[in-house]
C-alpha cells in the first residue's frame, strides 16, 4: 500500500456515542456504518463489544453488512474483552481488534495500579491473544499525550514483537499543543520506521484535536482517528470532516499525502449522523455547520458574485453540499421523489421508497414546499425504524389555557388492537406522557427534550428527540417527526419506549 495514503479511522460509533446524549439503537447504528463505508471511511470503530450486549449486537450486525470498510471492535487488555470483541467482528470481511492499556505516570498509578513492567507485560499478552484471531491488530497507548517517550518506544518495541500492526498514539484529554504532537510523533515514527502504522487519536479540550491530528500527519502519522462532526468524550473527538477538507484544500502543504475518502458524502454523513443524534453541529462549526458557506456581509456578497473564491476556499458542491435545492411539493409525483432521493445519495429497497412516498404524500399536504432536509429526515426515519411495539394512531389535545385542565386522548395499536384512554396532566406533554405510560403499562421518567425546526417556514417538520428512563433502566433516545410539535414529541416517546422493548 502507498506510503501517501492516510487512513481514516471513524470512531463515530464508539468514541462518537460517548457523547453524552449521543447514544443509537441497533438500527441507527447499522445505517451509519453504512454511510461511513460509501463515504470511504477506511476502519470504522463500530463500539466496544464487552460493554453490553447491545454494542456487542450492533457490532455484529455491522460486520455482517461490511463489504468494503474494515470494522474494528475496542477491547482493554482483558481477555474475556479481548474475546468478546473477535467473536463481535467474526463475520467481517476485513476485522480489526484495538486493544488499549495506559501508559501515563497518573493513569498507570492511580487508575491501574500497576507498574510499568506490569504494562508491558499485560499489553504484549493482549496483543498476542488478539492475534490468534485475526493479523490486524491495533494497539493504543491511552494517555500517550502525557507518558514519559522513552516509556513509549518500549511499549511501542514490545507490541510490535508481539504483532501490532497500528500503533495508536493518543491525546486522551486533550493536553497537547500541535508542536507538541509534531515532536513526538516525529521521534516516535523515527523510532518505529516502516515496522508499524503509527495512528493519532486527539481529543478536543482545547480545541486543538484538528490542528494536533494534521501536525502527527505531517511528522509520519499515517492512520487519524476521527468521529463525523468531532463527537466524542467531553468536548469530542478530531472531526473527520475538517481534517479531510484540510488535506484535500491544501494540498500544497499535505501532496503528496491523500485519503480515500469521498468529500461529496460528507454533508450527507452529517446529517444522517446529526439527525439520528439529535446534536447538531454548531453553526459556525468548520465544513458542517449551517453557516459554513453562508456570506453575511455585503462586501463578501459583493466579493462571492463576482469571484467565489474570493471568499470561499471550499465549494459547497465538494462536501456534497447542493445549494440548487430542487423544491418538491404536493403535485410532485413518485418518479421526481424517487428522483430526488437518487440524487441525495439514497440506495433504498422499494419497500422502504414506498413507505418513504407516503409519508412525503402525507407531509405534502400538510406542508407547502418540502426541502432536502425534510427529504432527509424522512428517510433517517424510515431507515432506522425498529420494530413498533406500539404505534401512535392518533392524539387529541384539549385545554392549553392558563388555568385550564390540559387533557390528552390517544389511541394506541398494539399486538393488532386498538386501545384508546384520556389523562390529564401539568401541561399538555405531561398529559400526553401520563396517557402513554397508561396505555402502554410503563413509567416512564423524561430525562431530555428537544425540538428544532428541519427545514424552514411556519409549517416546518418539527424534529423531536427526547430521552426517558422506563422503569428506572439506562434513558434510551427517541425520534419524531411532524409538522405538529406534540404529535411528533408522542411519536418520539413511543420511539423511544419501542427502543425500550427491542433492547429488552
Ligand atoms: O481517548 C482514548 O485514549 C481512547 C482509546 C480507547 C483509544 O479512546
Ligand atoms: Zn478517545
Amino acid at each position: 500500500m502507498s506510503n501517501d495514503v492516510i487512513k481514516i479511522f471513524d470512531t463515530t460509533l464508539r468514541d462518537g456515542e460517548q457523547s453524552p446524549g449521543a447514544s443509537m439503537n441497533t438500527e441507527e447504528k447499522i445505517q451509519i456504518a453504512l454511510q461511513l463505508q460509501k463515504l470511504g471511511v477506511d476502519i470504522i470503530e463500530a463500539g466496544f463489544a464487552a460493554a453490553s450486549p447491545g454494542d456487542f449486537d450492533a457490532i455484529k450486525r455491522i460486520s455482517e453488512q461490511m463489504d468494503k470498510s474494515t470494522v474494528c471492535s475496542l477491547a482493554r487488555c482483558v481477555e474475556k474483552d479481548i474475546k468478546a470483541a473477535a467473536d463481535s467482528i467474526a463475520l467481517a470481511k476485513y476485522r480489526r481488534i484495538h486493544v488499549f492499556l495506559a501508559t501515563s505516570p497518573i493513569h498507570m498509578e492511580y487508575k491501574l495500579k500497576m507498574k510499568p513492567d506490569e504494562v508491558i507485560k499485560k499489553a504484549v499478552q493482549s496483543v498476542q491473544y488478539a492475534k490468534t484471531f485475526t493479523d490486524d491488530v491495533e494497539f493504543s497507548c491511552e494517555d500517550a499525550g502525557r507518558s514519559d517517550i522513552s516509556f513509549l518506544k518500549e511499549v511501542l518495541d514490545a507490541v510490535i514483537k508481539a504483532g501490532a500492526l497500528t500503533l495508536n498514539i493518543p491525546d486522551t484529554v486533550g493536553y497537547c499543543l500541535p508542536n507538541e504532537i509534531g515532536a513526538r510523533i516525529k521521534e516516535l515514527s523515527d523510532f518505529v520506521n516502516d515496522r508499524a502504522i503509527i495512528s493519532v487519536h486527539n481529543h478536543n479540550d482545547l480545541g486543538l484535536a484538528v490542528a494536533n491530528s494534521l501536525a502527527a500527519i505531517e511528522n509520519g502519522a499515517r492512520q487519524v482517528e476521527c468521529t463525523i462532526n468531532g463527537l466524542g468524550e467531553r468536548a469530542g473527538n478530531a472531526a473527520l470532516e475538517e481534517i479531510v477538507m484540510a488535506i484535500k484544500t491544501r494540498q500544497d502543504v499535505f501532496a503528496p499525502l491523500y485519503t480515500n475518502i469521498n468529500t461529496k458524502e460528507i454533508y450527507p454523513t452529517s446529517k444522517l449522523v446529526s439527525l439520528i443524534t439529535g446534536i447538531e453541529p454548531q453553526p459556525n462549526k468548520a465544513i458542517v455547520g449551517k453557516n459554513a458557506f453562508a456570506h453575511e456581509s455585503g462586501i463578501h456578497q459583493d466579493g462571492v458574485l463576482k469571484n467565489k473564491e474570493t471568499y470561499e476556499i471550499i465549494k459547497p458542491s465538494d462536501i456534497g453540499l447542493d445549494k440548487n435545492n430542487l423544491v418538491l411539493g404536493k403535485h410532485s409525483g413518485r418518479h421526481a421523489f424517487k428522483d430526488r432521493l437518487q440524487t441525495l445519495g439514497y440506495t433504498l429497497k422499494d419497500e422502504e421508497v414506498n413507505e418513504a412516498f407516503e409519508k412525503f404524500k402525507i407531509l405534502a399536504d400538510q406542508k407547502k414546499e418540502i426541502f432536502d432536509d425534510d427529504i432527509r429526515a424522512l428517510v433517517a426515519e424510515e431507515i432506522t425504524k425498529i420494530p413498533q411495539v406500539f404505534e401512535l394512531v392518533t392524539l387529541q389535545l384539549s385545554d392549553c389555557n392558563p388555568g385550564g385542565v390540559p387533557n390528552a386522548a390517544i389511541t394506541i395499536k398494539h399486538k393488532d388492537k386498538l386501545v384508546t384512554d384520556a389523562a390529564i396532566g401539568n401541561g399538555t406533554m405531561d398529559a400526553v406522557f401520563k396517557v402513554i405510560d397508561r396505555v402502554c403499562g410503563v413509567n416512564g421518567e423524561l430525562k431530555d427534550y428537544k425540538v428544532d425546526a428541519v427545514s424552514q417556514g411556519k409549517d416546518a417538520l418539527a424534529k423531536v428527540i427526547v430521552k426517558v428512563a422506563f422503569d428506572n433502566n439506562k434513558p434510551i433516545i427517541g425520534h419524531g417527526l411532524n409538522v405538529d410539535t406534540m404529535y411528533a414529541t408522542a411519536q418520539a416517546y413511543i420511539g423511544a419506549l419501542n427502543s425500550y422493548m427491542s433492547m429488552k
